[in-house]
């Protein structure tokens, strides 16, 4: 497995074997790389010649300082990781001055309004950084398919606009949400869970699935109003928000109506650590 931390040798490296007629998949990641990740690489590995996996940190999708210093970094044990994984993994893990080149700024995106819903509201710029690298990684890989997690769900479709609207060369897949066994939605922040903490957090998923279970009968509204009252009987997690969402729009609702497609979105604070899931309803 070969680890490039320059994009002129990665790219030399990818053009080359793209001539030979080979092909890339992509896990574009902030490393603290768990199975979620993991599965994503093996999606590349199973679909490509390659699987291209970058590791890096992008300041300009925090709006928190203090998130972003906080942020885990562990790339030696995300080595580790990925070369214990059987395939021809390549990774990129730059550093800021390789991506941004002195001008660590986000470029504006138009996503017709995506990108204010939910993590829009409350992380400001946040789809623009993210915007900004997946753009720039994309040119710098090449990939023929990105693969991206479900748990991110809005970032997806912000993903598969971006790609639509600047007619980028690439497929991107959107793979299911990965879960530790207690329910709790596998992410790189879960490391950061005091004890407590990571015994509540399942609460969250729980949460999720007893909405679910209520869309059947109940309109939107009520749900949300339930919702938001369970967690303030919490003692310990804080809800950012809780909707239910058309899928395409991402617009929250309150009566449903037929032929359209509905998640729950939540995204709540342990402590000091931001935490987002969501579920299909129908
Ligand atoms: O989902 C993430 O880890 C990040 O937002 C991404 C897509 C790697 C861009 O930095």
């Amino acid at each position: 497995m070969t680890v490039y931390n320059n994009k002129v040798e990665i790219q030399k490296h990818i053009t080359k074997l793209r001539s030979q007629g080979f092909t890339f998949g992509f896990v574009p990641t902030m490393g603290a790389l768990h199975k979620g990740h993991l599965s994503l690489v093996n999606e590349a590995l199973t679909h490509n010649d390659f699987a291209v996996v970058s590791i890096f940190v992008n300041p300009t999708q925090f709006d928190n300082p203090l998130d972003l210093e906080k942020y885990p970094r562990t790339l030696e044990r995300d080595i580790e990781l990925l070369q214990a994984q059987s395939g021809n993994t390549i990774v990129y893990a730059p550093s800021v001055q390789d991506i941004y080149e002195g001008q660590t700024k986000a470029e504006r995106f138009d996503f017709d309004g995506l990108e204010h819903e939910m993590e829009g509201k409350f992380r400001d710029g946040h789809f623009d950084g993210v915007g900004t690298i997946v753009k720039r990684l994309f040119e710098i890989v090449t990939p023929n398919t990105a693969y991206f997690g479900e748990k991110d769900y809005q970032q997806l479709a912000i993903i598969k606009k971006l790609v639509e609207k600047h007619a980028l060369p690439v497929t991107i897949v959107g793979c299911e949400i990965h879960r530790d066994p207690s329910g709790l939605a596998m992410s790189s922040r879960n490391e950061r869970l005091k004890p407590d903490y990571k015994k509540e957090a399942p609460f969250i998923y729980k949460t999720l699935l007893a909405a679910k279970k209520q869309f059947g009968t109940k309109n939107a509204k009520e749900i949300v109003e339930w919702v938001e009252n369970e967690f303030s009987k919490h003692e310990l997690l804080k809800l950012e928000y809780f909707i239910i969402a058309d899928v395409t729009t991402l617009k929250s609702i309150e009566t449903k109506q037929n032929n359209t497609n509905y998640r729950a979105f939540v995204a709540a604070y342990a402590d000091d650590i931001r935490l987002i899931d969501n579920l299909a309803l129908n």
